[in-house]
């Protein structure tokens, strides 16, 4: 049996999709059936339940927020929670997969792209917790996969895709960020990238999962309004300040998903096939 937490968020959406296509039986839970932070409870779902796999898709993922109010609640789902779903999991004997970040990294390596194993050093608390998570799953299990993945959107959830065209509705130009950069991921290719790893029975370890090829945020809004008559303006970041620093340069290799086999569309067919079924939608 499969246990997914987290299972409405954006990229929980999508995996239930997949698996429904792949008719595999889940149990789907979201802070309402499995408040991960509720050590005891977590415990108790998940040895009752001793699921063969467990989709950890649930985390804090307001990164602005993560800096002042949201502190908190950040460190408490992203490293107490994980730190509980990945004991849980180790004692019912279940292998989990934990869904990281490139903000693991600080995106000052501008001579090459991230390896799996190069020095992390986030710039954000978000960043921060989520890599505390990853070192709570590596040091209470062997059976696991960190999968880090970047910019993702889907169907199903708040994504820059939909702020884009949201704004496109009121503005007649956006000016948006040209000098941080990074890899887009569709939620499709990753869930089925977290499907792909238990099929294929990949080695356990760390991934980075996203879609090839790499863009600015202001290559990615061109592209998601090139069929409208909105203009596009690059700005800086200087110019467009955030509460949580980015990693300027955040583009991770994606050679040791691709040697398992795994083939990964570019970001531009990614964002070509949800368009098509935003449209239809
Ligand atoms: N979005 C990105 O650009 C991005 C980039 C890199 C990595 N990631 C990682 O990808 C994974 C999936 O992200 P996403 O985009 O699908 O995020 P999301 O849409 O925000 O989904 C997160 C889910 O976690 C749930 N959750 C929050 N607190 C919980 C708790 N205490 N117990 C149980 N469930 C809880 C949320 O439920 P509520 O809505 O009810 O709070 C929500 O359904 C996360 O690990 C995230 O860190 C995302």
């Amino acid at each position: 049996m499969i246990l997914i937490t987290g299972g409405h968020g954006q990229l929980g959406t999508e995996l239930r999709q997949l698996l429904d296509e792949k008719k595999l039986d889940y149990v789907s839970t979201d802070a309402d059936q499995l408040d991960i932070t509720d050590k005891e409870a977590t415990n108790t779902f998940i040895n009752d339940m001793k699921p063969e796999i467990i989709y950890h898709c649930a985390a804090y993922t307001a990164v602005d927020k993560a800096e002042d109010e949201g502190k908190e609640l950040d460190e408490l789902i992203n490293v107490e929670g994980t730190r509980n779903v990945a004991e849980a999991a180790k004692a019912a004997g279940s292998t989990l997969i934990y869904i990281s970040t490139d903000y693991v990294f600080d995106g000052k390596k501008k001579d090459g792209m991230y390896q799996v194993d190069d020095t992390t050093n986030p710039l954000s608390e978000y960043g921060r917790t989520k890599l505390l998570g990853e070192k709570a799953v590596q040091e209470i299990m062997d059976d696991y996969y960190i999968i880090r993945t970047s910019w993702v959107f889907g169907i199903y959830g708040h994504n820059f895709i939909y702020t884009m065209q949201n704004l496109a509705k009121t503005h007649d130009r956006l000016t948006v960020v040209n000098d941080q950069f990074g890899r887009p991921t569709w939620t499709r290719t990753l869930a089925e990238f977290m499907t792909f790893v238990i099929e294929k029975k990949a080695p356990f370890g760390v991934y980075h999962l996203s879609n090839e090829d790499s863009c600015s945020w202001y290559e990615f809004a061109k592209e998601i309004l090139k069929d409208t008559k909105v203009e596009v303006a690059p700005v800086t970041s200087e110019e467009y300040p955030q509460k949580a620093t980015r990693p300027q340069y955040s583009i991770m290799d994606l050679s040791k998903a691709k040697a398992l086999g795994f083939e990964i569309p570019t970001w531009q067919e990614a964002l070509a096939s949800f368009l098509e079924l935003e449209a239809k939608q």
